[in-house]
C-alpha cells in the first residue's frame, strides 16, 4: 500500500515550526506560502513529495498548492544555483532599461532563462514584478534586492556573489 503523503523529508525542527505556524492561524491555508518557502529553503526546491506532504498537512488539494507555486516567482519546482538571479522585466523596470540588464546578465553568466551554471553557483530567471518598481530596474538574488541597476552595477553584484561563493 502506498504511504500517505508526509513531511518526513524535512528536519524535525522545520516540522515543529510548521506545527506552530498552523496553530497560529485561524485558517490552516494561511500557512501555505511560508511553509512552501521554508521547505524550499531546506530542500533547494519544491519536490513533488514535499508538495504532496504540505497539501496533506493543510488538507488542501495538491492542485491548489501547485497553483499557488505557479503564481509566486520565488517558489520553484526545479533546483536552482546557489545564487538564484531573478531579473524583473515587467513594465516599470522595462521603461528604465530592464531589457539591457537582462541581456547583460545572460551574457555575463552565459545562461538562458531557467539555466544554471555548470558549477552550480548561479541560476538565472526572468520574472514579473518583484515589488521594487520605485527603484527600477531591479533584480533579486535569493532574498537580496538590488536596484537602480546599470550593467556596471550588475557586474559588481555578480562579482560579489562569485567571491562570496569562492570563500565559503
Ligand atoms: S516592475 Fe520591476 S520591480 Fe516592479
Amino acid at each position: 500500500m502506498k504511504p500517505s503523503p508526509n513531511l518526513d523529508m524535512l528536519t524535525p525542527a522545520l516540522r515543529a515550526r510548521f506545527d506552530a505556524m498552523i496553530a497560529h492561524y485561524p485558517v490552516k491555508r494561511s500557512a501555505l506560502v511560508p511553509m512552501l518557502l521554508y521547505a524550499q529553503d531546506e530542500l533547494g526546491y519544491l519536490t513533488p513529495e514535499v508538495i504532496s506532504g504540505i497539501a496533506a498537512r493543510l488538507e488542501l488539494d495538491e492542485l491548489a498548492v501547485r497553483e499557488v507555486i505557479g503564481y509566486y516567482s520565488m517558489l520553484r519546482l526545479h533546483p536552482a544555483g546557489r545564487y538564484h538571479v531573478q531579473v524583473c522585466t515587467n513594465i516599470s523596470c522595462q521603461l528604465r532599461g530592464a531589457d539591457r540588464i537582462w541581456e547583460h546578465c545572460r551574457a555575463r553568466l552565459q545562461l538562458e532563462n531557467h539555466q544554471t551554471t555548470p558549477d552550480g553557483l548561479f541560476s538565472l530567471e526572468e520574472v514579473e514584478c518583484i515589488g521594487a518598481c520605485s527603484w527600477a530596474p531591479a533584480l533579486q538574488v535569493n532574498y537580496d534586492f538590488h536596484q537602480q541597476l546599470t550593467p556596471e552595477k550588475v557586474d559588481e553584484i555578480l562579482d560579489g556573489y562569485r567571491q562570496k561563493g569562492a570563500s565559503s
